[in-house]
């Protein structure tokens, strides 16, 4: 098992939009089971690679923070092919600490990518689950949650870290599964 960093905003490497993987080989199934690992040990319900600074378009989501494994979903050049209807759910993000906030997403979604072994597949999303992977893909366009939310929230939490980090004040904990 191999942990991984996971880059924290505002780290440049989490504005920066992912290639595309070419070629799905032994390199990406290592990619993608330490990025399981490590979004397991961070109690996250999802992470795109990016956020370990590898930019290319990999996620895992895993919305059963309970029951490990049942639900985990690994995708590979993961695009939105249909979406609608309109949800509001709170969003926490592993590269985003001590902070959470109301993002306005399509209410489902279909999702087409490609698995481990090269298939290309279609996710039906609603829900907790369309909002994972719509986050994640946004992930992969270098954009955070924080980025959807009005510039005087985004000002707000950027104070409120920079007071943080000055007074080396450590965050209260997650309130919700970080995305
Ligand atoms: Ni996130």
């Amino acid at each position: 098992m191999s942990l991984l960093t996971i880059y924290q905003y505002p780290d440049s490497a989490l504005a920066k939009r992912a290639d595309e993987v070419k070629e799905i080989d032994g390199q990406t199934n290592v990619l993608l089971t330490n990025m399981v690992d490590t979004m397991y040990s961070a109690n996250g319900i999802g992470l795109a690679a990016n956020q370990v600074g590898v930019h290319q378009r990999a996620i895992v989501v895993d919305i059963d923070s309970e029951d490990r494994g049942k639900k985990l979903v690994k995708l590979i050049n993961p695009r939105i092919v249909e979406s609608s209807g309109q949800i509001t759910w709170e969003e926490g993000c592993l590269s985003v600490i001590d902070y959470s906030a109301e993002v306005e997403r399509a209410a489902k979604v279909l999702v087409r990518g490609w698995t481990l072994d090269q298939k290309e597949v279609d996710i039906e999303a609603e829900d907790l689950l369309a909002v994972c992977l719509q986050h994640e893909i946004d992930h992969l366009d270098g954009t955070l949650f924080i980025d959807r939310i009005s510039r005087l929230k985004r000002d707000m939490y950027s104070k409120r870290l920079k007071r943080m980090a000055k007074s080396g004040q450590t965050p209260d904990g997650e309130r919700i599964p970080p995305i």
